[in-house]
């Protein structure tokens, strides 16, 4: 009989139509409420997205997944809720959306207590699964790190050693997509995980340990990995194994339909193998960061009145001679379209970025400083390349240009509008709230709302940068230094609402017309039970 591996992953609902991912451990066709697709088949791994259309709206269905005629989810003996797929009001009056970032596996044996603590995804799970359904929330959003490439578990270091010498490079990261296929495996197969994946409606997007730390921070960085004999496929399988895990699910149906590389793939058949096309797609869309125009990774989701924008702030970026983006100019061009022009009335903006847009001041400060100083010739430069590259200064204040079109935007959104203007982020193991202050417009709704992680830690060090980034008399230092260095000021300033907190978190936005408020949690286990304990909770506009 052929099995389920990973999923069902509920990816996307709206009024009328969802779409549900799976892995199967063989070639078979699919069915979940009552139709039916062929998998597709990419380095003798086996996957399905099966789109659901013509759903009737503001409904709740319990669903199954059928294998070639056989049932294989809910899987026997759970005690878990039926996974359900609820479509959305044709007019949601709320919306809840829950976000967080960076899942590491476990790095002690399971007889032993986690060290990383309690994941807060599994937390959240457990405390849903004893709720009400209406108490549900209707999206769940993943910024980034959902598997770590270049820092596995010692279990997939057994598996590794398995395949290959681990003395030679990449030694303990993975190599190639077949490697990346078990990380998601690790990642994805948690009971209460699998559980809230198959039946919240996820949103995904990448960040660099999905890829390698400090993915593509610099032009120097690129040509450092180009130079081994081991990036080239470490790449191919690391984006090709994105777009089938996280990508394809972020598409609307209506996004399938025209998607070329998706319509190729499926082309290739049941009993084919799409793995070189992926990879050779993989490999065409890493250009984008040396000045090419290739694929775009960012991707829009409408809440009835509040609209979301995922931003690829990694394989979108260019860093070429003599120009650094966060964002390449014609992908930049298509988020200011879908934030703020297009006719829709939007009530509230969110800008997901899994690299937070207001750091601790001080930390943005160095960031700025530290882009010119490495852009000046000679050792001078290549000190700054290597400072950026050991304390990871790459968030978007070292993308200076594009900190300030970003911040721009934002601006633009509450002026044209909208109740709030928020970015949502993670990548930096720490939670805070920040509130925007824009000379001309101190009150403006704008905020940065930044949670991480749901699984990992913070070291000690680094904890206390984070918290001293936000000292006015280190901010006083910081800016000095850069405003010597030629860097103009921020176009803004910014007040820390909240935070930062350190622990496993998970935040909650919560929409009601045009209140908005956000809620942080932190993961704990008492008496050996999972739980969360609120940290804070803040309105971000009164409605
Ligand atoms: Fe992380």
């Amino acid at each position: 009989m052929t099995g389920l591996l990973l999923g069902p992953v509920l990816r996307y609902a709206d009024a009328d139509s969802a779409t549900v991912w799976v892995e199967t451990d063989a070639a078979c066709d699919v069915e979940v409420l009552g139709t039916t697709t062929p998998t597709f088949g990419v380095g003798g791994h086996h996957y399905a997205l099966v789109v659901l259309r013509d759903l009737p709206s503001d409904t709740a269905t319990p669903y199954e997944v059928r294998l070639d005629g056989e049932l294989v989810w809910p899987p026997p003996g759970s005690t878990l809720p039926p996974s359900r797929i609820r479509t959305s009001a044709q007019r949601p009056e709320h919306f809840t959306l829950v976000f967080g970032s960076c899942q590491h596996p476990r790095v002690d044996p399971v007889d032993r207590p986690d060290t990383l603590g309690p994941h807060a995804l599994a937390a959240y799970a457990q405390r849903m699964a004893a709720q009400d359904q209406q108490d549900w929330p209707d999206a769940l959003l993943l910024l980034g790190d959902q598997v770590y490439a270049d820092e596995t578990s010692p279990a997939t270091q057994d598996w590794l050693a398995t395949r290959r010498d681990l003395t030679t490079p990449p030694g303990t990261e993975v190599a190639d997509f077949e490697e990346y296929t078990y990380l998601y495996r690790e990642a994805w197969s948690g009971e209460l995980l699998r559980w809230l994946l198959s039946t919240v409606p996820t949103a995904m997007i990448f960040d660099d340990h999905d890829v390698r730390d400090d993915w593509n921070t610099s032009q120097a960085w690129r040509r450092e990995m180009a130079a081994t004999p081991w990036w080239r496929q470490r790449i191919r399988g690391g984006l090709a194994s994105y777009w089938i895990y996280q990508h394809l699910g972020n598409l609307r149906p209506v996004d399938l339909d025209e998607d070329e590389v998706y319509a190729r793939v499926l082309r290739s058949g049941r009993d084919g193998d799409a793995l070189e096309l992926l990879e050779d797609f993989a490999e065409w869309a890493d250009s984008e960061a040396d000045g090419a125009t290739a694929y775009r990774w960012s991707y829009r989701r409408d809440y009835g009145p509040v609209r979301l924008v995922v931003i690829d702030n990694r394989a979108g970026r260019v860093v070429a001679e003599g120009v650094r983006k966060m964002v390449g100019d014609e992908e930049f061009d298509w988020i200011e379209h879908n934030a703020v022009s297009t006719p829709d009335h939007v009530e509230h903006l969110f800008l997901a970025s899994t690299l937070p847009w207001l750091l601790p001041p001080a930390i943005s400060d160095v960031e700025s400083h530290n882009e010119v100083a490495s852009a000046r010739p000679g050792s001078r430069g290549e000190r700054g390349e290597r400072i950026r590259q050991g304390l990871d200064l790459e968030h978007w204040a070292a993308f200076r240009e594009s900190f300030d079109r970003l911040s721009a935007l934002l601006l633009r959104s509450v002026r044209s509008g909208t109740a709030t203007a928020s970015v949502l982020s993670g990548d930096v193991h720490h939670s805070y709230i920040a509130k925007a202050r824009y000379p001309d417009a101190p009150d403006a709704p704008v905020y940065q709302l930044t949670c991480s992680p749901l699984h990992n830690a913070a070291p000690r060090k680094m904890r206390w940068l984070f918290r001293m980034g936000w000292w006015p008399a280190l901010v006083r230092l910081t800016r000095f230094a850069a405003r010597r260095a030629g860097v103009a000021d921020p176009p803004l300033s910014w007040d820390r609402l909240a935070g930062p907190y350190f622990g496993n978190e998970v935040a909650t936005v919560s929409i009601r017309g045009r209140h908005a408020e956000v809620r942080l949690e932190q993961a704990t286990t008492a008496d050996g039970r999972l739980g969360l304990r609120p940290m804070t909770r803040q309105v971000l506009a009164n409605g």
